[in-house]
């Protein structure tokens, strides 16, 4: 059975013959369109749970759907799949977006799969099945659903699960069925077992977790808050603006003597005209001082603001050249010189407040991985004289921003492989912006965990040969 209940902050106030007045904590909403026999129709949710399809003939049908679609988008109702006192499932809406999906009946041999979109996971103590296409939130109140959940992983008939999901009776599979298919979980095949997800371009090309992410990351998507919300304030102290110092030893950095602002660069409309990726390296070493100016110009700190001791929203940040997702510059920099003047070949990171390069292996298998790396993600034709690879402090973020922490790392990315273009553009140097990264390599170098820090992107740097 599956069964509409109103949500714990609704009340169904009052009805007409084609519309409906619910109170949801404190606003009113009058819902229109509903079809004729509105109040009929939906008059058992005053009281209780209100079977779907209890009409004959109306199991699933396109109105129904419809009702079921506007009262679930606007977060009025929940949907159980089970009994009383035997529910199997329940599932809510987390966007105006949410679509309830029309299945077939589950008779006749047709086969349904579990969509490659949903993610099962722990939620507090609940396990939940995210349904991130149609954005629906389901929780298996009923362990035993999980065996016809793993059963989907392959196309199944009705029959055939009911046969093989021993812990469900004949009737909880068909429910269970008919609920997943509904909020988008299970997909109806074809006899060679694809789905919709594997025909239409637009879902073939997209991949589970970028789906995840986006749903996750972004404000009516996400059915949770997805802002700056300082939830660990208190509870945990903020990361510093700036990493203790790597390594024993430090070298210092050239500074450019002109450079910002001084009338020696180039327009900007000039740099933006002249940019573009250079995959193609001298065998020349880069100038320290090259190197210095570079760095100099897109990443030194400028400036740092402390944290206000007294208030517990507050927390170091800091002014650089290029911009940062809350003044938190959780982007670290890490050179990986191959072939420069004045500079050991090693893995540093880079001291944006000393403007200096702090030794963390000296190893040339370390710089050959990076730049072998580099190289082959660039089909570059010869390899660079200095790899930067980014890493993300990942707290940084997190303990300020709920849902769009890595989405804000990602775009602090972006900013600072734009400011490098432009930079390394008006200094005549070949930039190069990379997407495909080794984490495990960066880990093994400097046998930092990748929860707390890991790498999220690199940017080869050179002379053009
Ligand atoms: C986020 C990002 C990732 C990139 N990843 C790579 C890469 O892995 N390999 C590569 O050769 N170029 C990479 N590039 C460079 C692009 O291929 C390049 O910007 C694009 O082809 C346009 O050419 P242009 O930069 O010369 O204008 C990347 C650029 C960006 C912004």
């Amino acid at each position: 059975m599956i069964d509409l209940v109103l949500r714990s902050d609704v009340a169904l106030l009052d009805s007409t013959e084609d519309s409906l007045v619910f109170d949801k904590s404190g606003w009113r909403m009058r819902l229109r369109g509903l079809g004729e026999r509105a109040e009929e129709r939906l008059s058992g949710l005053r009281t209780g749970p209100m079977e779907l399809g209890a009409e004959p003939g109306e199991a699933f049908s396109r109105r129904m759907l419809t009702v079921v679609q506007m009262l679930t988008a606007r977060d009025l109702v929940e949907l159980r799949c089970g009994e009383a006192g035997n529910i199997l499932l329940t599932a809510v809406s987390v966007s105006e977006l949410s679509q309830v999906t029309r299945m077939t009946e589950p008779g006749g041999g047709k086969l349904f799969r579990l969509s490659k979109f949903v993610c099962t996971r722990r939620s507090g103590s609940a396990l939940i099945i995210e349904s991130p296409r149609k954005y629906f939130r389901v929780e298996v109140v009923d362990p035993g659903v999980l065996v016809l959940v793993g059963l989907l992983a392959r196309p199944q008939s009705a029959e055939s699960l009911v046969q093989n999901c021993a812990v469900l009776e004949r009737e909880a599979v068909h429910d269970t069925l008919a609920f997943l298919g509904l909020v988008g979980a299970v997909v109806e095949c074809r006899e060679d077992g694809k789905s919709e997800e594997d025909l239409l371009p637009v879902l073939v090309q997209r991949e589970f977790h970028d789906v995840l992410m986006h749903s996750k990351s972004r404000q009516g998507l996400a059915g949770e808050v997805v802002a700056g919300t300082f939830r660990f304030a208190g509870e945990f102290v903020p990361l510093p603006a700036l990493k203790e110092p790597m390594g024993a030893s430090a070298v210092p950095l050239p500074r450019p003597t002109g450079a910002a602002g001084d009338g020696s660069s180039m327009s900007l409309a000039e740099a933006m005209e002249k940019r573009r990726s250079v995959r193609s390296f001298s065998t020349r070493p880069l100038p320290a001082a090259q190197l210095g100016e570079f760095l100099f110009r897109t990443a030194r700190l400028r400036g740092t603001h402390p944290m206000n001791k007294d208030d517990p929203l507050s927390y170091e940040f800091s002014d650089r050249p290029y911009p940062s997702g809350g003044g938190i510059y959780d982007v670290e920099i890490y050179p990986v010189v191959r072939n420069c003047e004045g500079i050991p070949s090693g893995l540093y990171h880079y001291d944006p407040e000393g403007h200096a390069l702090e030794l963390v292996s000296r190893a040339e298998e370390v710089v050959r991985g990076f730049v072998h790396t580099a190289r082959i993600s660039a089909v570059a034709e010869s390899e660079p004289q200095v790899v930067l690879v980014l890493s993300s402090r990942f707290s940084r973020l997190s303990w300020k921003y709920q849902g769009l922490a890595y989405a804000t790392t990602l775009k602090n990315v972006g900013v600072l492989y734009e400011a490098m273009y432009l930079v390394a553009t008006d200094m005549g140097l070949a930039p190069c912006a990379l997407g495909g990264g080794d984490a495990v390599l960066f880990s093994r170098a400097t046998g930092l965990d990748v929860t707390e820090e890991s790498t999220v992107g690199e940017f080869m740097l050179g002379i053009e040969g």
